[in-house]
């Protein structure tokens, strides 16, 4: 039995299944009522993610601790942009990551904020892999 609408609104995990989702796709669901984006990365976008020398960024944070090991094509965040919450476009901006147009806060491919005014990151929600093509989000 599935919960139902206004249970899954109130905060129960939902999964989502990731087969249909092309390599350099990103889709966006809805968890706790917030957009979640899921990108199925290139592998172009997980080099980029990863020779950044962390240290340098304003939220410093390694590509590898924001995603699942052995899953690193996938990048899971909360899609509210950290500066006033407006919502980033995916795959926009100089980045290969997500723009964030109310006030031109880019995000890199690993959702980390690289220009612009936001402070931080865009989170990543709890979620677990429940098998290679499927993840539970909360
Ligand atoms: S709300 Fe995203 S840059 Fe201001």
């Amino acid at each position: 039995m599935n919960p139902d609408a206004s249970t899954i609104a109130a905060g129960a995990p939902i999964e989502v299944d990731l087969s249909p989702v092309a390599e350099g796709q990103d889709i966006k669901v809805f968890w706790r009522g917030k957009p979640i984006y899921i990108s199925h990365r290139t592998k172009k976008q997980i080099d980029e993610a990863r020779a950044v020398n962390v240290a340098s960024l304003p939220d410093p944070q390694s590509d590898e601790a924001r995603v699942k090991s052995g899953h690193d094509q996938w990048l899971v965040v909360i899609g509210i942009c950290t500066h006033l919450g407006c919502i980033p476009i995916a795959h926009e901006g100089n980045y290969d990551g997500f723009f964030c147009p109310c006030h031109g806060s880019q995000y890199d491919s690993s959702g980390r904020i690289r220009q612009g005014p936001a402070p931080a990151n865009l989170p990543v929600p709890p979620y677990t892999f429940v098998s290679d093509t499927k993840i539970q989000i909360g």
